[in-house]
This record gives structure tokens, C-alpha cells and sequence, in this order.
């Protein structure tokens, strides 16, 4: 073995001997030695190589010259919604200013030429299986979106979203906003909260939860995914309003302490927190301030004027008007609402926005239509006022006819109507049920 090694080691010596020989004569340095550029030119303009390489030169700066170019024409980068310009409009009030900032990007996304076909959202829907919540599901599946609902059935019902069930873009969660949820969504409607004052006087612990903790948890989700926020204020905001008809720059007139204070003060400050939320973390928030919204699926008994006022008349007892029946409210009928909600959604501004019918009717005008339309025989059967009752209620809705391009189409005559079949059916049904 120690032999075989020794035997290696002498061969390797004498490699590097026959190495060193070598070299001596041929030595690669003389091929640096200037008098050899002759040599190279020659090397070069051989066999065509000077052509191959300015070929190669043209290609590489061809390459270079087109290169931003081409890359404008691809497909756009999609950027985060979280929006990272702002433009502020100048003909509003300092006070107001921060409902008008509005973000360069609608949806997260660079503008879209107008040929190129609307990308499906995933849209959620908090309440969606409300009144509101579930016209507004029917219209943005019908316009083609994936729609998950999340209810907890305080005040919804499966019947309301029934019909999209076999529907492969529609999904229902039963979960309670109060507890967080994580999902990936491009949009967030949030109108999970009972809305009519029977329900949410029913547990007012409940409905400001609700209010506060509900739309922080969805207003977290929607910094956390990046997506756009809309929240479904009230007209309660207002409280009993010192200024009338009310625009979106009044404070309102609100008792912080009275009974109806978990709604109205819940929705004034689950406004504060999405406006925090714009600020503070840069989230696509947009809010609306509904008033008075009728149309079919309302609770039967909900306490609402006008689903009381048509239950009533259907079931043939007497319209119960509360106080002297003077004080005003307009009513809007929901397919309007809807169209507002969408139009805020998907326009570049932040709001609040008064959504609502101007139309103003006192309790006792609203009977007479109701008696027209239904039964002309409904007596009127009076009784004491509730509490913090504001007297009037009547939207100012200028800024949004004039930012939103939105405004109500169908009169207080021509939507009660649409109303009245699903209250017969749903009473029919409620009366056979009790076995009547
Ligand atoms: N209808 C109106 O006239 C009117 C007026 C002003 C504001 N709004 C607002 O619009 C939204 C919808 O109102 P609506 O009339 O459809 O009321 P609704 O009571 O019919 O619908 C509310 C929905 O939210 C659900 N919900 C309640 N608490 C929840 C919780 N903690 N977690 C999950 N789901 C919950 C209910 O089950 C129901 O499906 C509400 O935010 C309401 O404040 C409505």
C-alpha cells in the first residue's frame, strides 16, 4: 500500500517536471504582447464573427428601447386598495372635507378601459338575510358577483335569501358579527344590526355590541384583506333634528342616555370608527344614512309605520298612530335604497351620504294611503308617543343626486302596492300556522 502511494507521488512530480518543460517552450504571455492585435482583428473578421457580434448588439439594444413599452401594454400589476393618494375637493367646508377625500383606485385596481368586461367581486354582505340585506344579495348576484351572507337570524330569516340556495355564488354563514371572522372578499356591506326600535330595544346591551363591536371587527377584516367598507348608518344620527330637512353637515340633536341611544349612538359611533379606520389605516370606507325604507320582506311586526300601518289593514284591525300622528317621516322604497347603497359602493366617495325619499308624509297622510291602497274601511285607533320620537325626518339628498348620480324613482302611491302581496302571503301562511 505504502508503495502504491509512493509510486503516485513520484508520477506527480514527474507530471509537473514534463509540465515545466513544456512551458518553456510555449509561453501563452506573448499572446498579450501588442504586436498580436494584427492577429486579433484577423480572429475577429474570420468566418463572419464580426457580423455575428454586431448582430448580437443590435438585438440587446432593440431589447433595451422596447422593453417600458411593452411593459405598459401588459396586464396591470393589481395594487393594494389600501389607497395611497388622496385628492381633496375644495368647494366644501373644513369640516367636511374628510367625507370628501376620496382614493385615486376604485376596487384596488388601476382604471379598466371601458370595453374590458367588469371583473367578478366577492362581496359580503353582513344582515343579508334582513330586509334590506337580502334585496341588496339578490341584485349584485343578479349582476353577476359571488355574495356570501353572514346573519345570525336575530331579525333575518332563511326565507329571505331562500331562492339562492342551489345558487353555486352564494354562500350563508350563520355568525355573529360580534365575534371576528376571517374571510377574503373584495367588498363589505355592513348592515348586520336590528334596525326596527322593537328589536333593537329588545336587548340594547345586544344592539350596541352590535354597533361598536361588530363593525370593528368588520372594519378590521377589511384593513386585514384590503377590501372596500360600506356601512349602512341611519338617519338616527340625527337624533330629534333642529334642522330641517336634514343634510349630511348637521350634527344632530341626539339624547345620549335615552332608550333609543343604543341604536342611535351605537350607529354614530360604528361611524366614527370607519372614519378612523379611512384615516387612521387608509381602508375604502363609505357611509350611508338610510331613512325610512319599506317594501316586502319587512318583519310583519316590527313596530315599523309602515309595516305595522299594512299588517294592520290586512288583518283588518285598526291603524295605530302614535301621539297626534303630525310628526313627518319620507319613505323609501327599498329597490331605490339599493340602487343608492350600490351606487356609494362602487363611486369614489367617501360620504356620508342621506339616502332617502325627500317625499315627506305626516302619520296620519301615511294611514290615508294605506287606507286607499288597501282597505278604504281601516279605522285609526290612537295612542300615547314613545319616547325620544324625533317629529320630523326629511332628507336633504343634494349631495348625493350630485356626486352619486342617485336619487329615489318609485312615490310612496306606486311602491305600497309592491308591498302588499308578500304581507297577505306571509299573514295567510302565519294565520294557517296558528290553525285560523
Ligand atoms: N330599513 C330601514 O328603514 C333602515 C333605516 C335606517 C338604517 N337602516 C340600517 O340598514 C341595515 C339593515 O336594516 P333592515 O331594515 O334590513 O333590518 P333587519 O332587522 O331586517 O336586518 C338586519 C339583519 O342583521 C342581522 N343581525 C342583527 N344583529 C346581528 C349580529 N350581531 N350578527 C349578525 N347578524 C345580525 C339580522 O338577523 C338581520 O338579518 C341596518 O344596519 C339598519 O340599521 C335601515
Amino acid at each position: 500500500m505504502k508503495q502504491l502511494h509512493k509510486q503516485s507521488s513520484i508520477n506527480v512530480r514527474r507530471d509537473e517536471e514534463i509540465a515545466t518543460s513544456k512551458s518553456s517552450q510555449y509561453s501563452p504571455k506573448t499572446l498579450k504582447h501588442p504586436r498580436s492585435l494584427p492577429r486579433s482583428i484577423h480572429y475577429l473578421l474570420k468566418e463572419q464573427r464580426l457580423l455575428f457580434v454586431l448582430v448580437g448588439i443590435l438585438i440587446g439594444s432593440t431589447f433595451f428601447i422596447l422593453q417600458p413599452t411593452l411593459s405598459r401594454l401588459g396586464p396591470t400589476e393589481p395594487r393594494t386598495s389600501i389607497p395611497r393618494s388622496f385628492q381633496v375637493s375644495a368647494d366644501l367646508p373644513e369640516r367636511d372635507q374628510v367625507s370628501s377625500v376620496v382614493p385615486k383606485f376604485v376596487h384596488g385596481y388601476g382604471r379598466v378601459p371601458a370595453s374590458v368586461p367588469r371583473r367578478r367581486l366577492r362581496i359580503v354582505v353582513t344582515g343579508g338575510a334582513g330586509f334590506v340585506g337580502s334585496h341588496l344579495v339578490d341584485k349584485l348576484i343578479a349582476r353577476g358577483d359571488d355574495v356570501i351572507v353572514i346573519d345570525n337570524f336575530f331579525t333575518g330569516r332563511k326565507e329571505n335569501v331562500v331562492h339562492h340556495f342551489k345558487n353555486p355564488r352564494f354562500e350563508l354563514i350563520r355568525h355573529d358579527v360580534v365575534e371576528p371572522i376571517l374571510l377574503e372578499v373584495d367588498q363589505i356591506y355592513h348592515l348586520a344590526c336590528p334596525a326596527s326600535p322593537v328589536h333593537y330595544k329588545y336587548n340594547p346591551i345586544k344592539t350596541i355590541k352590535t354597533n361598536v363591536m361588530g363593525t370593528l371587527n368588520m372594519l378590521g377584516l377589511a384593513k386585514r384583506i384590503g377590501a372596500r367598507f360600506l356601512l349602512t348608518s341611519t338617519s338616527e344620527v340625527y337624533g330629534d333634528p333642529l334642522e330641517h330637512p336634514q343634510k349630511e353637515t348637521y350634527w344632530g340633536n341626539v339624547n345620549p342616555i335615552g332608550v333609543r341611544s343604543c341604536y342611535d349612538e351605537g350607529k354614530r359611533t360604528a361611524e366614527t370608527l370607519a372614519m378612523d379606520y379611512h384615516r387612521g389605516a387608509g381602508v375604502e370606507v363609505r357611509i350611508a344614512r338610510i331613512f325610512n325604507t319599506y317594501g316586502p320582506r319587512m318583519c310583519l311586526d316590527d313596530g315599523r309605520v309602515v309595516s305595522n300601518f299594512v299588517a294592520q289593514a290586512i288583518r283588518k284591525q285598526p291603524l295605530t298612530v302614535y301621539g297626534d300622528g303630525k310628526q313627518t317621516r319620507s319613505f323609501q322604497y327599498v329597490s331605490d335604497l339599493v340602487d343608492g347603497l350600490m351606487a356609494l359602493m362602487e363611486g369614489e366617495h367617501v360620504g356620508p351620504f342621506n339616502l332617502g325619499n325627500p317625499g315627506e308624509f305626516t302619520m296620519l297622510e301615511l294611514a290615508e294611503v294605506v287606507k286607499e291602497t288597501i282597505d278604504p274601511s281601516a279605522t285609526i285607533e290612537f295612542k300615547p308617543n314613545t319616547a325620544d320620537d324625533p317629529h320630523k325626518r326629511k332628507p336633504d339628498i343634494s349631495r348625493a343626486k350630485e356626486l352619486l348620480n342617485w336619487e329615489p324613482k318609485i312615490s310612496l302611491r306606486d311602491g305600497l302596492p309592491r308591498m302588499v302581496s308578500d304581507f297577505r302571503n306571509r299573514i295567510l301562511n302565519e294565520d294557517e300556522a296558528k290553525g285560523f
